[in-house]
């Protein structure tokens, strides 16, 4: 927005994550970015990464000189950090997981409410075209009834100090999917294992969602504990399948053509097999490849310009807190649980990602 000259953006936290957002912040015209850092040794990285960026200690030290705040800290922060942004009147965008405990998001959301101001929640794969595209194939019947949808996220990963794994990576995946089928799931199952020795959350989860209006269970393994990075989404349908491989380069999404149709089993004798295979083409449907992370910072930017409402609200962030409050229910009974609906329903939008968001 070139009659914009700077909107005013801090990001708090320049760990591994912040990294990212500061270097497409600053990639964005007219934007002005200031990093937030009580670490002396990453404030002197951003210094150096950046000269031209402000950096500061303290978030006291900056919220009336900002347009905007990114909370892009160890999830344990995020409620302090968003509530007294908000609490301020800066629109403020917190990375996922939105908060760790139910109540803190609804003390958030409530705070935004309040102050009249965007509260964003960092679900990035919404931005993510290809993610945007298999909804639309879903929508568009293609694969017929959806049966079965199977997420894996893997990866010798990052061990977070103040979550488990199920709080690490299953936001993006319950996020997804929601987004995909446009509903919240009704009730989780989890299986949580500490499979490292010493390690001092669950490391390595499946857990179970069930919609009910689409009627169809999502299965979710997450691990901090697999030599081997998987970030793929299947999802079976009664006619083809779609594979969404965000690791799979220029073909990120593709449709197989292929399923199984019911042969003349003969159940009395139990003689062939109930099932022939039906294998066709596979298609990988173009997707424009715009950088997520790019597409949702510079979406927050137009909404904090604009003063509109984002596409991933707080709410959105509130919803899928509690999914995985329910998943930690659920991991302790043994039980399946019900995720909670209070606050969440109203203003979620889970179907409305088809907000026009520049790509
Ligand atoms: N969307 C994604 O794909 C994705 C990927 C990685 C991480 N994340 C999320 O980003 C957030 C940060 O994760 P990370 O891996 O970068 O963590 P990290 O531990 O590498 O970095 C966190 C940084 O926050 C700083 N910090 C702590 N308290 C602070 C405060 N009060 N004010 C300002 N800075 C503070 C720390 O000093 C550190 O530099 C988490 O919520 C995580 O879930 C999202």
């Amino acid at each position: 927005m070139a009659d914009c000259p700077s909107t005013r953006i801090g990001v708090a936290g320049y760990g591994y994550w912040g990294t990212k957002h500061v270097r497409v912040l600053t990639s964005l015209a007219g934007v002005q970015v200031t990093v937030i850092e009580p670490d002396e040794e990453r404030r002197r990285r951003a210094r150096a990464d950046h000269p031209e960026v402000g950096v500061v200690r303290d978030l006291d030290d900056m919220l009336d000189g900002l347009d905007g705040l990114v909370v892009v800290t160890p999830p344990a922060t995020h409620a302090r950090l968003a509530i007294k942004a908000l609490g301020a009147k800066v629109p403020t965008l917190v990375e996922k997981p939105l908060v760790l405990l139910e109540q803190d998001g609804v003390a958030v959301v409530e705070a935004a409410r309040a102050a009249g101001v965007q509260l964003m929640v960092g679900h990035v794969f919404a931005y993510d075209a290809a993610v945007r595209k298999l909804r639309d194939v879903i929508a568009s019947g293609e694969l017929g009834r959806v049966l079965h949808i199977d997420c894996a996220r893997l990866n010798l990963g990052r061990y977070r100090q103040d979550c488990d794994v199920v709080w690490d990576l299953a936001p993006h995946d319950i996020s997804i999917v929601a987004h995909l089928l446009g509903e919240l799931p009704a009730t989780v199952s989890a299986w949580t294992h500490r499979a490292a020795v010493r390690a001092a959350h669950a490391d390595v989860a499946h857990l179970r969602l069930d919609f009910a209006e689409a009627g169809v269970s999502a299965f979710v393994h997450v691990s901090w504990l697999a030599p081997e990075k998987v970030r793929r989404i299947t999802v079976v349908g009664e006619r083809k399948t779609a594979v969404y491989d965000d690791l799979a380069g220029d073909q990120r999404l593709r449709i197989h053509d292929v399923g199984v149709d019911l042969s003349d089993h003969d159940a009395a004798t139990d003689s062939g097999s109930p099932v022939v295979h039906r294998c066709g083409d596979i298609v990988s449907p173009p997707v424009p490849g715009a950088e997520p992370l790019m597409v949702q910072d510079a979406h927050f930017v137009d909404c904090v310009r604009a003063g509109t409402p984002p596409a991933t609200p707080g709410e959105q962030g509130l919803a899928v807190v509690r999914v995985l409050a329910a998943a930690d229910r659920a991991a302790s009974t043994g039980a399946p649980a019900t995720v909670a609906r209070r606050h969440t329903a109203a203003g979620a939008g889970w179907g409305r990602t088809s907000v026009e968001v520049a790509s």
